[in-house]
Protein backbone atom coordinates (compact mmCIF):
# COMPACT_ATOMS: atom_id res chain seq x y z
CA UNK A 1 0.00 0.00 0.00
CA UNK A 2 2.96 2.44 0.73
CA UNK A 3 4.43 1.85 -2.74
CA UNK A 4 1.30 2.07 -4.78
CA UNK A 5 0.67 5.64 -3.02
CA UNK A 6 4.23 6.06 -3.84
CA UNK A 7 3.76 5.62 -7.15
CA UNK A 8 0.93 7.39 -7.54
CA UNK A 9 1.94 10.26 -6.38
CA UNK A 10 4.92 10.33 -8.45
CA UNK A 11 5.19 12.71 -11.30
CA UNK A 12 8.62 12.85 -13.05
CA UNK A 13 10.00 16.57 -14.01
CA UNK A 14 12.14 15.23 -16.97
CA UNK A 15 13.18 11.98 -18.58
CA UNK A 16 15.69 11.29 -16.02
CA UNK A 17 13.45 11.26 -12.92
CA UNK A 18 11.12 8.87 -15.31
CA UNK A 19 13.95 6.69 -15.54
CA UNK A 20 15.05 6.54 -12.15
CA UNK A 21 11.72 5.32 -11.53
CA UNK A 22 11.80 2.61 -13.63
CA UNK A 23 15.27 1.61 -12.80
CA UNK A 24 13.65 1.79 -8.88
CA UNK A 25 10.58 -0.28 -9.09
CA UNK A 26 10.72 -2.52 -12.04
CA UNK A 27 14.53 -3.05 -13.20
CA UNK A 28 16.61 -6.23 -12.99
CA UNK A 29 17.45 -4.79 -9.20
CA UNK A 30 14.02 -3.03 -8.77
CA UNK A 31 11.65 -3.45 -5.75
CA UNK A 32 9.28 -5.97 -7.89
CA UNK A 33 12.39 -8.24 -8.35
CA UNK A 34 13.07 -8.14 -4.45
CA UNK A 35 9.13 -8.63 -3.33
CA UNK A 36 8.67 -11.52 -6.20
CA UNK A 37 12.14 -12.97 -4.51
CA UNK A 38 10.52 -12.94 -0.96
CA UNK A 39 7.22 -14.40 -2.24
CA UNK A 40 9.21 -17.46 -2.90
CA UNK A 41 10.28 -18.01 0.80
CA UNK A 42 6.67 -17.63 2.10
CA UNK A 43 4.34 -20.50 2.72
CA UNK A 44 2.15 -22.42 0.27
CA UNK A 45 -0.92 -20.58 1.98
CA UNK A 46 0.14 -17.63 1.85
CA UNK A 47 0.96 -17.33 -1.63
CA UNK A 48 -1.98 -17.70 -3.01
CA UNK A 49 -3.47 -14.10 -1.52
CA UNK A 50 0.23 -12.66 -1.27
CA UNK A 51 0.11 -13.63 -5.23
CA UNK A 52 -2.46 -12.21 -6.35
CA UNK A 53 -1.51 -8.71 -4.77
CA UNK A 54 1.69 -9.27 -6.01
CA UNK A 55 0.69 -9.05 -9.37
CA UNK A 56 -1.94 -6.65 -9.07
CA UNK A 57 0.81 -4.43 -7.70
CA UNK A 58 3.34 -5.43 -10.75
CA UNK A 59 0.60 -4.35 -13.08
CA UNK A 60 -0.13 -1.43 -11.43
CA UNK A 61 3.45 0.07 -11.76
CA UNK A 62 3.40 -1.02 -14.97
CA UNK A 63 0.75 0.79 -16.57
CA UNK A 64 1.75 3.71 -14.70
CA UNK A 65 5.25 3.89 -16.00
CA UNK A 66 3.76 3.02 -19.40
CA UNK A 67 1.52 5.98 -19.02
CA UNK A 68 4.25 8.43 -17.96
CA UNK A 69 6.13 7.39 -20.64
CA UNK A 70 3.09 8.27 -23.47
CA UNK A 71 3.07 11.68 -21.10
CA UNK A 72 6.55 12.72 -21.19
CA UNK A 73 7.04 11.86 -25.01
CA UNK A 74 4.01 13.46 -26.13
CA UNK A 75 5.06 16.45 -23.47
CA UNK A 76 8.23 17.18 -25.51
CA UNK A 77 6.14 18.01 -28.62
CA UNK A 78 3.91 20.37 -27.11
CA UNK A 79 7.30 21.90 -26.19
CA UNK A 80 8.42 21.96 -29.18
CA UNK A 81 5.16 23.59 -30.67
CA UNK A 82 5.59 26.08 -28.34
CA UNK A 83 8.74 27.31 -29.98
CA UNK A 84 8.72 30.73 -31.23
CA UNK A 85 10.35 30.69 -34.50
CA UNK A 86 10.15 34.68 -35.02
CA UNK A 87 12.53 34.98 -32.11
CA UNK A 88 15.85 36.99 -32.67
CA UNK A 89 18.79 34.30 -32.80
CA UNK A 90 21.41 34.44 -30.01
CA UNK A 91 24.07 37.36 -31.23
CA UNK A 92 27.80 35.96 -31.40
CA UNK A 93 30.24 38.57 -30.21
CA UNK A 94 32.11 40.49 -32.83
CA UNK A 95 35.71 41.08 -32.14
CA UNK A 96 38.03 43.80 -32.56
CA UNK A 97 40.76 45.84 -34.91
CA UNK A 98 44.04 45.56 -33.14
CA UNK A 99 44.54 49.56 -32.00
CA UNK A 100 48.15 49.55 -34.08
CA UNK A 101 46.15 48.42 -37.19
CA UNK A 102 43.65 51.24 -36.66
CA UNK A 103 45.90 53.98 -36.40
CA UNK A 104 48.19 52.02 -39.60
CA UNK A 105 45.12 52.46 -41.89
CA UNK A 106 44.86 55.74 -40.88
CA UNK A 107 48.20 56.97 -41.44
CA UNK A 108 48.25 55.07 -44.84
CA UNK A 109 45.21 57.26 -45.60
CA UNK A 110 46.14 60.61 -45.30
CA UNK A 111 49.48 60.22 -46.95
CA UNK A 112 47.62 58.75 -50.11
CA UNK A 113 45.21 61.72 -50.23
CA UNK A 114 48.61 63.27 -50.31
CA UNK A 115 49.40 61.13 -52.99
CA UNK A 116 51.35 58.62 -51.37
CA UNK A 117 52.11 54.74 -52.62
CA UNK A 118 52.04 52.20 -50.00
CA UNK A 119 54.94 49.34 -50.30
CA UNK A 120 56.02 46.71 -48.36
CA UNK A 121 59.35 44.85 -47.58
CA UNK A 122 61.11 41.68 -46.06
CA UNK A 123 61.63 41.49 -42.52
CA UNK A 124 64.08 39.10 -43.17
CA UNK A 125 67.05 41.59 -44.64
CA UNK A 126 70.55 41.04 -45.34
CA UNK A 127 73.25 43.67 -44.56
CA UNK A 128 73.26 45.59 -47.52
CA UNK A 129 69.69 46.86 -47.08
CA UNK A 130 69.56 47.69 -43.73
CA UNK A 131 73.10 49.81 -43.61
CA UNK A 132 75.26 49.49 -45.65
CA UNK A 133 73.20 50.70 -48.82
CA UNK A 134 71.74 53.36 -46.23
CA UNK A 135 75.15 55.18 -45.33
CA UNK A 136 76.15 53.01 -42.16
CA UNK A 137 80.29 53.40 -41.60
CA UNK A 138 81.32 49.37 -41.32
CA UNK A 139 81.90 50.36 -37.04
CA UNK A 140 78.71 51.86 -36.57
CA UNK A 141 77.35 51.10 -33.15
CA UNK A 142 73.40 50.75 -34.57
CA UNK A 143 75.35 47.08 -36.20
CA UNK A 144 76.21 45.52 -32.92
CA UNK A 145 75.19 42.84 -31.57
CA UNK A 146 73.09 44.78 -29.17
CA UNK A 147 70.37 46.52 -31.61
CA UNK A 148 70.31 43.52 -33.67
CA UNK A 149 68.84 39.89 -34.15
CA UNK A 150 71.31 38.30 -36.31
CA UNK A 151 70.46 35.27 -37.96
CA UNK A 152 73.00 34.30 -40.49
CA UNK A 153 76.32 35.33 -41.05
CA UNK A 154 78.01 36.56 -44.59
CA UNK A 155 75.35 36.14 -46.98
CA UNK A 156 75.84 37.47 -50.70
CA UNK A 157 74.45 40.72 -49.58
CA UNK A 158 76.49 40.67 -46.21
CA UNK A 159 75.16 39.23 -42.43
CA UNK A 160 71.19 38.11 -42.28
CA UNK A 161 69.55 39.97 -39.97
CA UNK A 162 65.56 40.77 -39.01
CA UNK A 163 65.28 44.39 -40.11
CA UNK A 164 66.06 47.51 -37.45
CA UNK A 165 63.90 49.76 -39.51
CA UNK A 166 61.62 50.27 -42.61
CA UNK A 167 64.43 52.34 -43.81
CA UNK A 168 65.56 49.38 -46.13
CA UNK A 169 62.21 49.07 -48.12
CA UNK A 170 63.53 52.82 -49.24
CA UNK A 171 66.85 51.38 -50.43
CA UNK A 172 64.51 48.17 -52.35
CA UNK A 173 62.04 50.92 -54.41
CA UNK A 174 64.84 52.81 -54.79
CA UNK A 175 67.19 50.29 -56.25
CA UNK A 176 63.97 49.16 -58.63
CA UNK A 177 63.75 51.91 -60.65
CA UNK A 178 64.05 55.87 -61.18
CA UNK A 179 62.40 58.85 -59.82
CA UNK A 180 59.75 60.02 -59.27
CA UNK A 181 59.39 57.81 -55.70
CA UNK A 182 56.05 59.05 -53.61
CA UNK A 183 55.77 56.17 -51.10
CA UNK A 184 54.88 55.03 -47.61
CA UNK A 185 56.18 51.92 -46.07
CA UNK A 186 54.47 50.75 -43.33
CA UNK A 187 56.27 47.42 -41.27
CA UNK A 188 57.06 45.63 -38.59
CA UNK A 189 60.78 45.88 -36.94
CA UNK A 190 63.08 44.57 -34.39
CA UNK A 191 65.73 45.48 -32.15
CA UNK A 192 67.47 43.40 -29.34
CA UNK A 193 65.88 45.49 -26.10
CA UNK A 194 65.04 44.29 -22.92
CA UNK A 195 61.01 44.78 -22.94
CA UNK A 196 59.82 46.94 -20.38
CA UNK A 197 57.10 49.44 -20.62
CA UNK A 198 58.87 52.10 -23.10
CA UNK A 199 60.82 49.32 -24.98
CA UNK A 200 60.46 45.94 -27.28
CA UNK A 201 62.12 43.49 -28.83
CA UNK A 202 59.73 44.16 -32.07
CA UNK A 203 57.52 47.11 -33.15
CA UNK A 204 56.20 48.61 -35.99
CA UNK A 205 57.51 51.67 -38.35
CA UNK A 206 56.02 53.83 -40.99
CA UNK A 207 58.79 54.62 -43.39
CA UNK A 208 58.14 57.70 -46.38
CA UNK A 209 60.20 58.60 -49.25
CA UNK A 210 59.74 61.12 -52.10
CA UNK A 211 62.22 61.46 -54.19
CA UNK A 212 62.47 63.94 -57.33
CA UNK A 213 63.74 67.14 -58.85
CA UNK A 214 63.95 70.01 -56.76
CA UNK A 215 62.05 68.26 -53.25
CA UNK A 216 63.43 70.22 -50.28
CA UNK A 217 63.04 70.35 -46.86
CA UNK A 218 60.25 72.97 -46.76
CA UNK A 219 58.36 70.06 -48.75
CA UNK A 220 58.97 67.61 -45.86
CA UNK A 221 57.80 70.54 -43.61
CA UNK A 222 54.88 70.75 -44.64
CA UNK A 223 53.79 67.13 -45.97
CA UNK A 224 54.89 66.16 -41.60
CA UNK A 225 52.82 69.36 -40.64
CA UNK A 226 50.20 68.59 -43.09
CA UNK A 227 49.90 64.68 -41.47
CA UNK A 228 50.06 66.04 -37.95
CA UNK A 229 46.81 68.37 -38.45
CA UNK A 230 45.22 65.32 -40.29
CA UNK A 231 45.84 62.75 -37.51
CA UNK A 232 45.63 64.59 -34.30
CA UNK A 233 43.42 67.72 -34.71
CA UNK A 234 44.22 71.30 -36.64
CA UNK A 235 46.14 73.37 -34.44
CA UNK A 236 48.43 70.56 -32.94
CA UNK A 237 51.85 72.48 -33.22
CA UNK A 238 55.30 70.33 -34.71
CA UNK A 239 58.92 71.73 -34.11
CA UNK A 240 61.81 70.28 -35.84
CA UNK A 241 65.22 69.68 -33.77
CA UNK A 242 68.59 68.96 -35.70
CA UNK A 243 69.85 65.42 -35.09
CA UNK A 244 71.90 62.81 -36.90
CA UNK A 245 70.91 59.59 -39.14
CA UNK A 246 73.22 58.02 -41.53
CA UNK A 247 70.94 57.98 -44.42
CA UNK A 248 69.73 61.62 -44.26
CA UNK A 249 71.57 65.24 -44.61
CA UNK A 250 70.27 67.35 -42.61
CA UNK A 251 68.60 65.13 -39.94
CA UNK A 252 65.87 66.03 -38.14
CA UNK A 253 63.45 65.01 -35.17
CA UNK A 254 59.83 66.27 -35.27
CA UNK A 255 58.22 67.01 -32.27
CA UNK A 256 54.63 67.51 -31.83
CA UNK A 257 52.72 69.83 -29.11
CA UNK A 258 51.23 67.12 -26.57
CA UNK A 259 47.78 65.46 -27.45
CA UNK A 260 47.35 64.73 -24.28
CA UNK A 261 47.88 68.04 -22.00
CA UNK A 262 47.35 70.07 -25.28
CA UNK A 263 51.15 71.55 -23.63
CA UNK A 264 50.70 72.35 -20.69
CA UNK A 265 52.90 69.93 -19.55
CA UNK A 266 51.71 66.18 -17.91
CA UNK A 267 53.73 62.84 -17.57
CA UNK A 268 52.75 61.86 -21.19
CA UNK A 269 55.20 64.52 -22.33
CA UNK A 270 57.12 64.37 -18.67
CA UNK A 271 56.51 67.99 -18.60
CA UNK A 272 58.10 69.36 -21.28
CA UNK A 273 54.78 70.06 -23.10
CA UNK A 274 56.63 68.52 -26.53
CA UNK A 275 56.84 64.48 -27.75
CA UNK A 276 58.78 63.40 -30.30
CA UNK A 277 57.13 61.44 -32.57
CA UNK A 278 59.12 60.89 -35.92
CA UNK A 279 62.73 61.41 -37.22
CA UNK A 280 63.62 62.45 -40.84
CA UNK A 281 65.80 64.49 -43.01
CA UNK A 282 66.66 65.09 -46.59
CA UNK A 283 68.06 61.86 -48.12
CA UNK A 284 71.78 61.82 -47.97
CA UNK A 285 73.24 61.70 -51.44
CA UNK A 286 75.60 58.72 -50.76
CA UNK A 287 72.22 56.75 -50.15
CA UNK A 288 70.87 58.09 -53.83
CA UNK A 289 74.73 56.92 -55.61
CA UNK A 290 74.09 53.69 -53.98
CA UNK A 291 71.33 52.59 -55.62
CA UNK A 292 71.62 54.29 -58.81
CA UNK A 293 70.03 57.34 -58.82
CA UNK A 294 71.91 60.61 -59.95
CA UNK A 295 72.14 62.59 -57.31
CA UNK A 296 72.94 65.84 -59.30
CA UNK A 297 69.99 65.66 -60.64
CA UNK A 298 67.69 64.21 -58.07
CA UNK A 299 66.79 65.07 -54.01
CA UNK A 300 64.24 63.60 -51.58
CA UNK A 301 63.28 63.54 -48.23
CA UNK A 302 62.25 60.30 -45.81
CA UNK A 303 61.11 60.25 -42.31
CA UNK A 304 60.05 57.13 -40.19
CA UNK A 305 57.73 57.24 -37.14
CA UNK A 306 56.66 54.20 -34.67
CA UNK A 307 53.12 53.60 -34.80
CA UNK A 308 53.29 52.52 -30.88
CA UNK A 309 54.36 55.82 -30.09
CA UNK A 310 51.45 57.66 -32.37
CA UNK A 311 48.80 55.17 -30.77
CA UNK A 312 50.25 55.54 -27.76
CA UNK A 313 49.33 59.45 -28.18
CA UNK A 314 45.69 59.07 -29.09
CA UNK A 315 44.71 56.90 -27.09
CA UNK A 316 46.77 57.70 -23.73
CA UNK A 317 48.20 54.54 -23.69
CA UNK A 318 51.20 54.15 -21.01
CA UNK A 319 52.55 51.07 -21.84
CA UNK A 320 53.73 49.27 -24.94
CA UNK A 321 53.34 45.31 -23.60
CA UNK A 322 49.62 46.07 -23.71
CA UNK A 323 49.83 45.61 -27.81
CA UNK A 324 51.50 42.09 -27.97
CA UNK A 325 49.63 40.49 -24.66
CA UNK A 326 46.41 39.82 -26.11
CA UNK A 327 44.52 40.65 -23.20
CA UNK A 328 40.85 40.99 -24.11
CA UNK A 329 39.83 43.82 -21.65
CA UNK A 330 42.73 45.95 -23.50
CA UNK A 331 41.83 45.11 -27.06
CA UNK A 332 38.01 45.39 -26.61
CA UNK A 333 37.98 48.88 -25.84
CA UNK A 334 38.61 49.67 -29.43
CA UNK A 335 35.65 48.59 -31.14
CA UNK A 336 35.01 50.68 -34.63
CA UNK A 337 33.01 50.28 -37.65
CA UNK A 338 34.97 47.73 -39.89
N1 LIG B 1 65.07 54.72 -39.56
C1 LIG B 1 65.08 55.70 -38.50
C2 LIG B 1 64.86 55.00 -37.17
O1 LIG B 1 64.45 53.87 -37.15
C3 LIG B 1 63.99 56.73 -38.69
C4 LIG B 1 64.21 57.59 -39.91
C5 LIG B 1 63.66 57.23 -41.12
C6 LIG B 1 64.95 58.77 -39.84
C7 LIG B 1 63.84 58.03 -42.25
C8 LIG B 1 65.14 59.56 -40.94
C9 LIG B 1 64.59 59.20 -42.12
O2 LIG B 1 65.11 55.56 -36.12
Amino acid sequence: DQYTAEISAFSPANADELETFRIKYLGTKGLLKDLFDEFKTVSPEEKRTLGKTLNEFKKFAEEKYQLLKEQSETSTDTQSDKQDLTLPGEGFALGSRHPLMLVRKEIIEIFKKLGFNVAEGPEIEDDWHNFSALNFPEEHPARDMQDTFFIKKGGEKGDIALRTHTSSVQVRMMEQGQPPFRAIMPGRVYRNEAISARAHCFFHQVEGLYVDENVSFADLKQTLFTFVQELYGEGTKVRFRPSYFPFTEPSAEMDISCTICKGAGCQMCKYSGWVEILGCGMVDPNVLENCGIDSSKYTGYAFGMGIERITNLKYEIRDLRLFSENDIRFLKQFKTEI
